[in-house]
């Protein structure tokens, strides 16, 4: 059976450079994976009140990724961390205590930006957090993806061999992963 890979974008933006990525990703799965993109823009602000109490949208979002054979995180830096709406979606996943969703989960990051250094203080703030959650995240290789503008065409659709190529090498090592993991 093909296996269920989730990615989460840390970007609400629409035409978002990350959703960009994403869409190079579903187009270009490695045989064997099903790439899908899970919504986090509708979860409230994560607030412990609500473990007694669970809005709908948490319920669903956390039975969407137990059901994930590994998750994808492609995500924007904001101000050298990750944006505020993927550590909301994180936490959320990681409640009530003792039933977090994404222990034991294999994962991996793609961080992106219009400058040089790619996102590298959000992709290492990410893997603070997902070291701490038991996501087993990827260590090599690494994604960080500089002068993203630069690699897309008016439609924003990703364009630069050398980038695709790029991905594509990750999206193996990365779906290796996750077979070896499961
Ligand atoms: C609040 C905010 C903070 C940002 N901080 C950084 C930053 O620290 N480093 C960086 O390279 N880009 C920073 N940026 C630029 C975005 O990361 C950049 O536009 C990103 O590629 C947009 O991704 P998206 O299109 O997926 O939303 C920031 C943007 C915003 C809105």
């Amino acid at each position: 059976m093909d296996k269920k890979i989730g990615i989460i974008k840390g970007s609400l933006r629409k035409n978002s450079f990350s959703q960009s990525i994403a869409d190079y990703v579903v187009e270009h799965s490695p045989e064997g994976c099903i790439f899908e993109v899970i919504d986090i823009s509708k979860l409230p602000l994560y607030n412990q009140d609500y473990d007694d109490a669970n809005p709908q949208e948490y319920i669903a979002f956390r039975e969407e990724i137990k059901s994930l054979d590994g998750v994808l995180f492609i995500t924007p830096e904001h101000n050298r961390s990750l944006p505020a709406a993927l550590k909301n979606a994180l936490d959320v996943g990681s409640r009530p205590y003792g039933e977090s969703v994404w222990n034991g989960k294999p994962g991996a990051i793609i961080s992106q930006s219009p400058g040089a250094i790619g996102g590298f203080g959000a992709t290492h703030h990410l893997r603070q957090v997902l070291a701490f959650l038991n996501v087993l995240t990827l260590a090599q290789p690494e994604a960080y993806i500089g002068a993203y503008h630069t690699l897309i065409d008016e439609t924003g659709t990703l364009k630069n061999p050398d980038t695709q190529a790029f991905i594509d090498g990750f999206l193996s090592a990365f779906t290796d992963w996750v077979e070896k993991i499961s």
